[in-house]
C-alpha cells in the first residue's frame, strides 16, 4: 500500500508528478479556450468580481499566498489572503462583487467552513479548491475546482499542496481569459509551461538521495531558517511548517528582505538556512536574494541554496546547492517545495519520529 516506501508521506511526495498531471488533465485549451468544468459561476458573474479574498489554513494558506501573486499578475484584480481562523473576527468587507476562494484539501476544516458561511451571508460568491469530492466545503460553495491528488494519507500535506497550486494557477488563467486581461496565446504559453511541470518535478525527485544525505547531516540541529522572496516566500513558510510538524524542531520562514528588520539576530555559527533563490530575470529579485544569503553567511550560517540550473552567481555564497529546473518565477513553487518536503521527511525519519502521524496533529481539523 505504500508502494515500497517507508511512509505514506514519502509515497505521496513521489506521486506528485502524477498528481500534478492529473490536476491538469482535461483543462487543455480547446480552440484556445481554457476549460474548468466544475465552474458554476457565469462569465458575467466573474467579470463583475472586483476583489478576491482567499481563505485557508496551514499549508493551504501558503498555496493561497502563491495564488495572490499569480492572480494579481495575470488578472489585475486585488487579492487578499487571510487565515480562515481570523477572517470572520475582523468584520471583513464583503459584498456580491467579492469572490471568496476557500482552499482546503480535506474540505472539512472547521475554520474554513465557518468562514465561507460568513461570506455567503454577506452575499459573496464562494469558490472552493478542494481535494475531497462531496465534502462539506465544496457542497456549501457556489463553484468548485477539484484537485486530483488522490487520497492524501500522510498528515503532512504534500501532493495536496502541489495540486492546490495547480488549481490556483488554473483559476488565475481562467479569470484572465474571462476578464480579457491576458490574450489567448499568453494563456496557452503558461498552460504549456504547466504541462512541463510533472517532468520537472520528477527531475527534482531524482536528486532525493543527495537531499537525504544533507538532511541526515543536520540531525542534532536545534533550529532551521528558510528564506524566500516573491513566490518563494510562501515556499519558505511551507518548508518551515513541514519541519516543525515532522521533526518537532524550531523552524521559521522569512521574506528575505525582512532579515535586516530583525530575524538576522537569530543567525549564529552553523545555523542551517535554506534559501529559495528566485530564477534569474529582468527584475532585481535574484540579486537581492543573493545579498540576503551573503548577509546570513557572513554571520556564520550554513547556507543551503535552492537555485536554478546554470545559476552560478550563488556558488560563492552557498555551502550546499540544490539544483532546480529552469521555470518561470510564478511556477517555481511547484519545484522548489519538493526538496524541502524531502528534507523534512528524511530529517524526521533519522530522528526516529513517526512521519505519517506526527504528535498532536490530526489530518482534518473539524473543531474551530
Ligand atoms: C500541513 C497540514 C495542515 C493543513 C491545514 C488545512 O501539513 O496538513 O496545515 O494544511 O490543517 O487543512 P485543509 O487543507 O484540509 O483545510
Amino acid at each position: 500500500e505504500k508502494d515500497g516506501h517507508d511512509w505514506f508521506m514519502r509515497k505521496e511526495i513521489f506521486e506528485q508528478p502524477r498528481a500534478v498531471a492529473d490536476s491538469l488533465l482535461g483543462r487543455h485549451t480547446r480552440g484556445g479556450q481554457l476549460q474548468l468544468d466544475e465552474m458554476r459561476l457565469s462569465d458575467q458573474e466573474l467579470r463583475d468580481i472586483d476583489k478576491i479574498i482567499i481563505i485557508a489554513a496551514g499549508t493551504s494558506f501558503y498555496a493561497g499566498m502563491v495564488a495572490k501573486y499569480a492572480i494579481e499578475h495575470w488578472c489585475r484584480v486585488p487579492v487578499e489572503v487571510e487565515l480562515s481562523s481570523e477572517f470572520r473576527y475582523r468584520d471583513p468587507i464583503l459584498d456580491y462583487s467579492t469572490l471568496v476562494v476557500a482552499i482546503s484539501q480535506s474540505g472539512e476544516t472547521a475554520d474554513t467552513l465557518q468562514a465561507i458561511r460568513h461570506a455567503r451571508l454577506q452575499r459573496s460568491k464562494v469558490l472552493a479548491i478542494c481535494n475531497t469530492n462531496g465534502s462539506t466545503i465544496p457542497r456549501e460553495s457556489d463553484a468548485v475546482i477539484y484537485t486530483h491528488a488522490g487520497p492524501e494519507i500522510g498528515v503532512a500535506s504534500t501532493k495536496g499542496f502541489l495540486t492546490q497550486l495547480v488549481a490556483c494557477y488554473l483559476l488565475a488563467l481562467y479569470l484572465a481569459q474571462v476578464k480579457g486581461t491576458r490574450y489567448g496565446d499568453e494563456i496557452a504559453l503558461v498552460m504549456e509551461q504547466l504541462e512541463a511541470m510533472p517532468a520537472h518535478i520528477s527531475s527534482v525527485l531524482d536528486a532525493a538521495p543527495e537531499i537525504y544525505d544533507l538532511a541526515r547531516e543536520h540531525v542534532g540541529t536545534r533550529s532551521v531558517l528558510y528564506l524566500g522572496r516573491h513566490a518563494g516566500y510562501p515556499v519558505a513558510l511551507e518548508g518551515a511548517l513541514k519541519l516543525k510538524e515532522l521533526a518537532y524542531l524550531h523552524a521559521e520562514g522569512f521574506a528575505a528582505g525582512e532579515l535586516k528588520h530583525g530575524p538576522i539576530a537569530l543567525v549564529e555559527e552553523g545555523l542551517p538556512v535554506l534559501c529559495v533563490v528566485p530564477p534569474r530575470g529582468r527584475d532585481q529579485l535574484h540579486d537581492k536574494m543573493i545579498s540576503g544569503i551573503q548577509e546570513v553567511r557572513a554571520r556564520g550560517a550554513y547556507t543551503i541554496c535552492l537555485a536554478e540550473e546554470g545559476d552560478e552567481a550563488i556558488t560563492p555564497y552557498a555551502d550546499h546547492v540544490i539544483r532546480l529546473p529552469r521555470v518561470p518565477v510564478l511556477l517555481q513553487p511547484l519545484v522548489a517545495v519538493v526538496p524541502l518536503q524531502l528534507f523534512a521527511c528524511e530529517l524526521a525519519t533519522a530522528m526516529g519520529h513517526d512521519v505519517d502521524q506526527p504528535r498532536n496533529l490530526a489530518k482534518s481539523v473539524t473543531v474551530e
